[in-house]
């Protein structure tokens, strides 16, 4: 059985752009393989903390001194046995100030723990988090895969490294771009991010037949 994480991060509802392409992602790898298991893990609706003075000490040290930190330690530990349970990990992420949302990076300060999805090695850092397909599908208003704002991107390069850094290296990127230079624009980003995840479906997952 294929164990299929979706994670939605936008911020603004049913408009949101990234929402519906996990949506539709999810619909077809589920009529791919019924047998499939889709967990979905919306922290643009029901945000992830951010680290605190009092949480800090349990993401990194495990050390639980107060029932504030007792909490981020179970969150923390339900959102890495999300993540190491999955076989594909799909991100929606929607651009926000040249990055992605805050809830999002607080996501990734409670997965990435020193032993547990990384850990220090001789021969460096090593990613814990294995044998993973990971599709990020990357929401803006502008465009920054090329042109004079490629040098702002600092969503992509950001994922990918958070991403690697655990182990995750087998990451597609589908990018929804000009999504506000008008309708018709908008309207062929969508159709052709939409034609990505379909060839990415097709040809890449791990799916029953
Ligand atoms: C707080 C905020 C910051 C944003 N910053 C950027 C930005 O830096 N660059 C950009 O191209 N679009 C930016 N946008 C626009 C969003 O990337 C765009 O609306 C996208 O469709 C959001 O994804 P969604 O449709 O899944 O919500 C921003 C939107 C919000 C709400």
């Amino acid at each position: 059985m294929t164990n299929i994480l979706i994670i939605d991060s936008a911020a603004t509802g049913a408009a949101s752009v990234s929402r519906k392409l996990t949506r539709e992602l999810a619909e077809t790898l589920q009529r791919r393989d019924p047998s499939a298991r889709i967990v979905h893990r919306d922290v643009g609706a029901a945000p992830i903390p951010h680290l605190t003075e009092a949480t800090v000490p349990a993401i990194r040290a495990g050390l639980v001194e107060s029932p504030e930190a007792e909490r981020a330690l179970a969150l923390s530990n339900e959102l890495i046995a999300e993540l190491k349970d999955a076989d594909v990990i799909v991100i929606g992420a929607p651009m926000y100030n040249f990055g992605m949302p805050s809830t999002l990076k607080a996501w990734f300060d409670h997965v990435l723990r020193a032993g547990i999805t990384f850990r220090y090695s001789e021969a460096g850092p090593e990613g814990l988090v294995t044998g993973k397909k990971a599709i990020v599908i990357e929401a803006r208003a502008g465009l920054y895969s090329e042109g004079p704002a490629a040098a702002f991107d600092s969503q992509e390069p950001h994922l990918r490294t958070l991403l690697g850094f655990m182990g995750v290296t087998d990451v597609s990127f589908v990018r929804a771009e000009k999504l506000a230079f008008g309708p018709e624009a908008a309207a062929a980003a969508i159709e052709k991010a939409t034609a990505d995840l379909a060839r990415i479906a097709d040809i890449e997952l791990p799916l029953a037949a």
